[in-house]
């Protein structure tokens, strides 16, 4: 993965992660979000810290696994931060969060929208592990980079917040329609970076 790609993605991960963590670690967590909100992350706070904290490792962790000279140098390093990822961020924040969605703020499409967001982060976690202990490391490749895809749906879904609100759409329509545009171009980039990884120049490990 290119260098400026990469550092673009672990910058806007560290901020979405420090804002989670900073906001309902430290901060006013759900307090100044909508009353719907409010109510629903109130009745379910074990849910809520589980999601936010286990999808905030995730997204730290993920561009570390990106970088072919932490793969080349410190392969234990890879294979570490690959268990806690593939084995408590994902798996953690992924159920709770596929929880959370039959709740979400938005009605059905909202709730659709996060629900096959769980889901598709859960299956290609699966996938990219499986690959890994098969060794078949250009499949497994292929799925880390689709399931990270998705886990970056935590930074579009807020950098598409934000233009909502200059748009000023109402914030229920807006948020509908970020609960599906936050991860299916995600997804749909993640595919076109997989198979572009499949080229000659690729790391093979
Ligand atoms: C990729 C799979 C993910 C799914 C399916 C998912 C799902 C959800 C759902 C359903 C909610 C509650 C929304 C509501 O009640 O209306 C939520 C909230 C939240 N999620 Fe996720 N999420 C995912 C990834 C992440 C990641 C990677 C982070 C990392 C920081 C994250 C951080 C948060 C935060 C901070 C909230 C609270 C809402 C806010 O303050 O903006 N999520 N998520």
């Amino acid at each position: 993965m290119r260098l400026g790609f990469l550092v673009a993605l672990s910058v806007l991960s560290v901020l979405v992660a420090a804002y989670a963590v900073g906001v309902y670690g430290f901060g006013p967590g759900a307090a100044n979000l909508p009353p719907a909100f409010r109510e629903n992350f109130g009745r379910r706070p074990l849910a809520v810290a589980a999601h936010i904290f286990a999808s905030a490792a995730a997204l730290l962790l993920g561009p570390v696994q990106f970088s072919a000279r932490v793969r080349r140098r410190w392969p234990a390093v890879h294979r570490l931060v690959g268990r806690v990822y593939l084995g408590a961020a994902v798996p953690v924040g992924g159920l709770a969060g596929l929880y959370l969605s039959w709740f979400a703020f938005g009605g059905p499409v909202a709730r659709l929208g996060f629900g096959c967001l769980a889901v598709a982060w859960l299956y290609t976690a699966v996938r990219g592990y499986a690959a890994a202990r098969g060794r078949d490391f250009a499949a497994h490749r292929r799925w880390m980079v689709r399931n990270y895809a998705l886990t970056f749906a935590a930074v579009t879904l807020r950098l598409y917040l934000s233009l909502g609100h200059v748009l000023d759409l109402p914030f229920d329509l807006s948020y509908q329609l970020i609960s599906w545009l936050c991860w299916v171009p995600n997804l749909v980039v993640g595919e076109g970076l997989a198979r572009a990884a499949r080229g000659p120049a690729a790391d093979r490990r």
